[in-house]
């Protein structure tokens, strides 16, 4: 299975990936690409040590949400993926994507969907006094973090979590998920 990750940051979860795949755990699964949305994202440089294909297409320089969207689908059909994995891909995307590569598009939020889809997902659950948060694998649709879900993983919140060190826990958490779900996937565990 040819799985390509879309990227916006720091590329922790594409890590994990590039983690499973030199241990072996990534299945029958095999990351054949990294594509960025922004120039400078240190994703792209852990790709390049793992000697995986990139590609950057910054959305600044289109006029709309739709044209960066199809510039977009003709850089993946490149790379000519079974499964696209938006690893910390932080762009809402049109209609005509997701139904382009419907069925092969899967996204990780960091939160126990449906609970706090979109932005400042653990302040939120801090804030709303939770006691467990989590993170979610799930496949894209065009509404905005609620396609079916695949998996989640949950952590405690803990008396004392700030912000920053349940964005942590959850983090960890995720670096588990991902790769597991890519693995079960391309084993036909999960379809
Ligand atoms: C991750 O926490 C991921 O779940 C989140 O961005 C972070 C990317 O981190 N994605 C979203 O919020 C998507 N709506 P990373 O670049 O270190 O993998």
């Amino acid at each position: 299975m040819r799985v390509l990750s879309l990227i916006s940051g720091g590329g922790t979860n594409l890590q994990a990936l590039i983690n499973s795949q030199n241990e072996g755990l990534l299945g029958n699964a095999e990351l054949v690409g990294v594509i960025s949305n922004v120039n400078n994202a240190f994703g792209l440089e852990r790709a390049r040590q793992a000697a995986i294909r990139t590609s950057t297409l910054p959305h600044s320089q289109f006029s709309d949400r739709l044209s960066f969207d199809l510039a977009l689908i003709e850089v993946i059909r490149k790379y000519d993926p079974d499964l696209i994995a938006l690893s910390g891909f932080m762009r809402i995307l049109t209609i005509d994507f997701v139904t382009y590569f419907a069925n092969k598009l899967i996204n990780i939020h960091p939160s126990l969907l449906p609970k706090y889809k979109g932005l400042h997902t653990h302040r939120r659950a801090i804030e709303a006094g939770d006691s467990t948060a989590g993170a979610t694998v799930h496949w894209v649709t065009e509404q905005l973090d609620g396609g079916s879900i695949i998996r989640q993983i949950k952590v405690p919140i803990l008396s004392g979590d700030t912000e920053g060190t349940l964005k942590a826990r959850v983090l960890k958490a995720e670096h588990q998920l991902l790769p597991e779900v890519i693995r079960d996937l391309s084993l036909g565990v999960l379809s």
